[in-house]
C-alpha cells in the first residue's frame, strides 16, 4: 500500500474512534436516577423517557472501544503497520501449508519410492491423484480428463508425446510445445486441398482420387519429418497421428484445411516449479491409470 492510502486508512480510523468515544462520553447524562423527564418524542403515543443508559451497556460500549484500540495494536489494521506481533493472513497461510506439508509429506515419501504403473493401481493415490488434477489440470483437459478443441484426451491410449510414466512426467515438469508450421504460403490452396483429401483417404473417409494422388506428394514431400512417411505420427516432436481418426483440432475438411493453412501451436505449461515431485508422481500415476 502506498504511504498516502496507509495514512488516509490511519487518520480515518483515528477520527473514527476518537468520535465514537467522544459520542459515548460527550452524551453521557451523570446523574443515575431515573427521571420522569421524557425526551419529547411520541409514537402511537408512547412517549420516550431521557434516562441515562444503564452502566453495564455503557461499560460494554466502553469495553469495545478499548478492545478496539488492543486489537489495532496488536493486529496489522492501521495502514502499513504491521502490529506488534507481526501476525499476517499470508504468514498464516503459509504456516498451515507448512504443516499440511509436513503431516502428508511422509505418505507421499512412500508413493514417490514407489514406480508409477505400480501405485497406478492404488485407489487412495488414484483419489489424491484426482484431487490434484481438479486442481491443477482441469480448467484445460476437462474434469474427466477427456479434453477438448486443442487440448488432448488423457484418458484414451492416444498420445502426442507417448504414454509410458516417464513421458507423461516429462510432460508435465517440462510442458509440451508444439510447432506444426503454416503450410498456406508453402503449398498454396490446392496444396492445401490435396493434402486434405490424403488426410481424409487415410481415415476411411471419402475424396476425390486424383486429389488424394496429389495430396500423397505433398505429404511425403514436406509432411513426413514430423508426421512418419505412413502419418503415424512422431512422439518426440508431439506430431499427432494423422490416420487414427482422433483429431484435438477436428477432423472436418475445413477444419484440417485450416489446420494446414495456419498451422497450430499448443501449448502444455510446464508444472515442474510450482508442483513438487512428490505430488507430480501421484497426478502422473493418476493420467497413466487413466488410460489403462
Ligand atoms: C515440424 C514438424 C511438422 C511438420 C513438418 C508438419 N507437422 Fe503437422 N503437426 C505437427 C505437430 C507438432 C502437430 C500438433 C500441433 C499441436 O499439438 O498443437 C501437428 C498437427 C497436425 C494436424 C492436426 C491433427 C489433429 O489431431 O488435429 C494435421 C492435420 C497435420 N499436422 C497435418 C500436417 C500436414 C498435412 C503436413 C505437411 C503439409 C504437416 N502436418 C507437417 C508437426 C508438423
Ligand atoms: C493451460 C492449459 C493446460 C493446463 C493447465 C494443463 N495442460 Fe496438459 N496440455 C495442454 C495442451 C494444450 C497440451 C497439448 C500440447 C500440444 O498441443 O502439443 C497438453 C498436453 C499434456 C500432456 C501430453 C499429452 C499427450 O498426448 O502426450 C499431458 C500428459 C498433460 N498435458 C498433462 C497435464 C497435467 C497432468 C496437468 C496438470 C498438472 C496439465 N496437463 C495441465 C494444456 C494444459
Amino acid at each position: 500500500m502506498t504511504s498516502f492510502w496507509s495514512l488516509w486508512i490511519i487518520v480515518l480510523t483515528t477520527i473514527t474512534i476518537v468520535g465514537i468515544t467522544w459520542v459515548l462520553f460527550g452524551n453521557r447524562k451523570r446523574e443515575d436516577k431515573q427521571t420522569e423527564q421524557t425526551t419529547g418524542h411520541v409514537a402511537d403515543g408512547i412517549e420516550e423517557y431521557d434516562n441515562p443508559l444503564p452502566a453495564w451497556w455503557f461499560y460494554m460500549f466502553v469495553l469495545t472501544i478499548v478492545w478496539g484500540i488492543g486489537y489495532l495494536i496488536i493486529y496489522p489494521g492501521m495502514g502499513n503497520y504491521p502490529g506488534l506481533i507481526g501476525w499476517t493472513q499470508i504468514g498464516q497461510y503459509d504456516e498451515e501449508v507448512a504443516a499440511a506439508d509436513e503431516k502428508y509429506r511422509a505418505m507421499r515419501d512412500r508413493y514417490l519410492a514407489l514406480p508409477v504403473e505400480e501405485i497406478a493401481k492404488d485407489p487412495a493415490v488414484r483419489k489424491m491423484g484426482m484431487r490434484m488434477f481438479a486442481n491443477n489440470c482441469s480448467q484445460c483437459h476437462g474434469g474427466d480428463a477427456r479434453g477438448s478443441y486443442g487440448f488432448p484426451n488423457l484418458a484414451d491410449n492416444d498420445w502426442l508425446y507417448g504414454g509410458t510414466p516417464a513421458d507423461i512426467k516429462h510432460s508435465i515438469i517440462a510442458g509440451r510445445q508444439a510447432a506444426m508450421p503454416a503450410w498456406g504460403s508453402v503449398i498454396g490452396e490446392k496444396g492445401v486441398a490435396d493434402a486434405t483429401a490424403y488426410i481424409l483417404s487415410i481415415n476411411g473417409r471419402e475424396a476425390d482420387a486424383g486429389q488424394v494422388e496429389a495430396g500423397e506428394k505433398v505429404f511425403q514431400t514436406y509432411c513426413v519429418a514430423c508426421h512418419g512417411a505412413n502419418a503415424e505420427g512422431n512422439p518426440a516432436m508431439g506430431a499427432p497421428n494423422l490416420k487414427n481418426g482422433i483429431w484435438l483440432y477436428g477432423g472436418s475438411e475445413e477444419q484440417i484445411g485450416h489446420t494446414l493453412r495456419a498451422g497450430r501451436n499448443g501449448v502444455m505449461p510446464a508444472f515442474g516449479d510450482s508442483l513438487s515431485e512428490d505430488k507430480i508422481h501421484i497426478i502422473a500415476a493418476y493420467v497413466y491409470g487413466l488410460s489403462q
